[in-house]
């Protein structure tokens, strides 16, 4: 018999669904007596106790179903260790809860604040397999996660709409594009929608030199540009404050994200007219497209594999192409990012992209 709990944690992305099924699908076809619990809204679930049983019909029609079937919520890590309104100590709330339901492991899914608690409950002697989601991608020890794929289809789709548009009225046009610190799906979907000026937050820019490949654009007869800016991105000056000046500048901003300044700059150096639009949360909704189907299926029937026999404290990541285990306390409280050296941006710069550096 194993007993199983089971919880999403964070920003949902698409193919959680997906991979709660490939995990609850090995189990029960292995013909192993399992039963698994489902804890509610993430880590709250599991500090109080709030949860369900789920059988394989809980498990069916739900490979193509956005969201989580659970429901998720964002539980700071740093704010774990501390009691709640009712002096409650929440690690030991999850452990007794653990305990009481007599767990073999708990199988968690969840970025980078999930994956430090995850390896929080590990080192408290629980059992815990994890599986990478989020579509940022800047979770370490896995070249990739679920949900990033479905989201730059999302962003991409978002930059082709904007194309015609902007083409017809010979605009400047800024996407704005999820990723939070790191800027994966901005490349990535930057590219894939053709957009001639790409901002993240691992090159910070230079609004002139933005300016500049803008104005080169329209010189050599192009109407319209289009830039795709991560939420994240930073200029060069900015980059220079201190953490504390950063965040001293971010209280008094005049502006709803940086796309926003960065628009108002252009209009005001240049004269062109520009345009914002936010995709924002659409980025993390609806179905998950056929890759993130299959890979978080895969990933999914792996951490099933582990808990059949019995390898616990790994998250199952993506690797050179292969599923690999990585032990949590490699993952936990590290942040992938783009190399600004990296080969994808330089072929892009060969393209004749400008990240404004
Ligand atoms: O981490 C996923 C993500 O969608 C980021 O891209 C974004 O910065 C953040 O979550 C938004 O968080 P929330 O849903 O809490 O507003």
């Amino acid at each position: 018999m194993k007993r199983i709990g089971m919880l999403t944690s964070g920003g949902d992305c698409q193919a959680l669904n997906a991979a709660m099924r490939g995990v609850a699908k090995t189990l029960f076809n292995a013909k192993e007596d399992v039963e698994i619990y489902g804890f509610l809204d993430g880590y709250k679930g599991l500090i109080y106790g709030k949860f369900r049983m789920l059988t394989g019909s809980d498990f069916s029609g739900i490979l193509t179903k956005g969201g989580t079937i659970l429901g998720s919520s964002r539980m700071p890590f740093k704010l774990m260790r501390e009691p709640d309104e009712n002096g409650l100590n929440k690690v030991e709330a999850m452990k007794q809860n653990y305990h009481k339901l007599q767990l073999d492991c708990l199988v968690i899914l969840g970025g980078n604040g999930t994956h430090k608690t995850a390896n929080l409950l590990k080192e408290e002697g629980l059992n815990v397999i994890t599986l990478p989601k989020t579509i940022d991608n800047d979770l370490w020890g896995t070249d990739m996660t679920f949900g990033f794929q479905s989201a730059v289809n999302i962003a991409t789709e978002a930059i082709d709409n904007i194309h015609t548009t902007a083409a017809s009225h010979g605009r400047v046009f800024i996407v704005e594009v999820m990723g939070h610190k790191v800027g994966f799906l901005t490349l990535n979907a930057g590219m894939a929608g053709g957009a001639d000026v790409i901002l993240i937050p691992e090159i910070p820019y230079d609004i002139d030199k933005v300016i500049g490949a803008i104005k080169e654009r329209h010189d050599r007869g192009s109407r319209f540009t289009i830039l795709a800016v991560a939420e994240g991105a930073i200029s060069k000056e900015d980059a220079k404050l201190s953490k504390k000046e950063y965040k001293k500048k971010l209280e008094n901003y005049a502006y709803p994200s940086v796309s926003y300044e960065i628009a108002a700059q252009i209009e005001k150096k240049s004269g062109m007219e520009v345009r914002v639009t936010v995709p924002g949360h659409t980025q993390r909704g609806g179905t998950p497209c056929p890759y993130d189907r299959v890979f978080a299926s895969r990933l999914g029937s792996e951490a099933g594999k582990l808990i059949l026999k019995g390898e616990y404290g790994f998250m199952v990541g993506y690797k050179n192409r292969e599923i690999v285990k990585v032990p949590l306390e490699e993952v936990a409280g590290k942040l992938k990012m783009v190399d600004p050296a990296s080969s994808i941006v330089k072929e892009a710069k060969m393209l004749g992209i400008s990240f404004g550096d």
